[in-house]
């Protein structure tokens, strides 16, 4: 069955989806972005990501000319035509398309494009079960990590670091030391202190998954802490996992080849993993 993309008004054959060569997304990364996870039929936090989108649209003052509605009816739309229960959802949306200049262009009409694909949760959470490597890379984003902007050059050379070391993930560290999170996920430790992850301001997107765990720990008693740890304290920490709407709670057993606490994942990893499975499959945090 061959996919089908919502372009800027019209639905098109996902191979024939096409925008503008002077679409302000691609010759200046002026747009924003969400993914979405569609698990056995339902989406999953729709709300709080299309809140994100707004906020990340309102914070580089691009008009969202789409009501909260009309957003949703083309996602369950580009859903349905793709006939899909389990899968991914990308929406895009930048600022739209002007002849190339740097400042805003004025009356041009913002450009959106939804996508969706197949993702097998089921499978990708026998896997995450094992757990992953990660190495650690140099943070060389700029200063508005928050805003969730289709500018991914850093997070792209960090991933591929990874890969070609064998790892799943690139864990982000300023040049004192400090961890931020990892190139496509939030990235947290358990130490002595609970819990711990970056807390919420510039230097990090606030995840939606990231929220939805913070539930997770005050329901099931988890002390929290939200403060910036260093690179040599994940090393020393007692267990470590990822977390990104895509890959959900992802255990971390080494950080550059360095095992972190026993190497195995460890029991809060294995809560807040089940949890967050029985979150997917329930809509709430129990
Ligand atoms: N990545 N931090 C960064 C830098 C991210 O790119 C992401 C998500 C997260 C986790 O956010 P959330 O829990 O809302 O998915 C944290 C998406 C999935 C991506 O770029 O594909």
């Amino acid at each position: 069955m061959s996919r089908i993309a919502y372009v800027n008004g019209a639905y098109v054959p996902h191979r024939q989806g096409a925008v503008s060569i002077e679409d302000r997304g691609y010759q200046f990364s002026d747009g924003v972005y969400e993914v979405i996870c569609l698990f056995k039929g339902k989406l999953i936090d729709a709300g709080p990501h299309l809140d994100r989108l707004d906020r990340s649209l309102a914070e580089l003052s691009i008009p969202n000319p789409y009501s909260r509605a009309a957003l949703m009816t083309i996602i369950h739309e580009t859903i349905r035509r793709n006939r899909l229960s389990d899968g991914l959802v990308y929406l895009q949306m930048t600022r739209g398309t002007a002849p190339r200049d740097h400042q805003f262009p004025e009356d041009t009409r913002p450009a959106l494009v939804v996508t969706a694909r197949y993702f097998d949760f089921d499978q990708a959470a026998i896997k995450a079960a094992e757990g992953m490597k990660a190495i650690t890379y140099p943070d060389i984003r700029w200063a508005r990590r928050d805003i969730k902007s289709v500018s991914l050059l850093p997070n792209i050379l960090a991933k591929q670091a990874a890969v070609e070391k064998g790892a799943y993930e690139a864990i982000m560290t300023m040049p004192n030391g400090l961890v931020t999170e990892g190139c496509s996920t939030n990235f947290w430790i358990v130490d002595q202190t609970g819990l711990r992850t970056h807390p919420v301001c510039p230097d990090i997107l606030n995840g939606i998954t990231r929220s939805r765990i913070i539930e997770i720990a005050k329901k099931e008693g988890v002390p929290l802490n939200e403060s910036p740890f260093t690179v040599e304290e994940a090393r020393q920490a007692r267990e470590a996992f990822t977390s990104s709407s895509v890959r959900a709670v992802q255990p971390i057993l080494t950080l550059d080849d360095h095992p972190i606490g026993s190497g195995l994942v460890g029991p809060i990893t294995t809560k807040i993993f089940q949890s967050y499975q029985r979150f997917l499959k329930t809509g709430v945090v129990s």
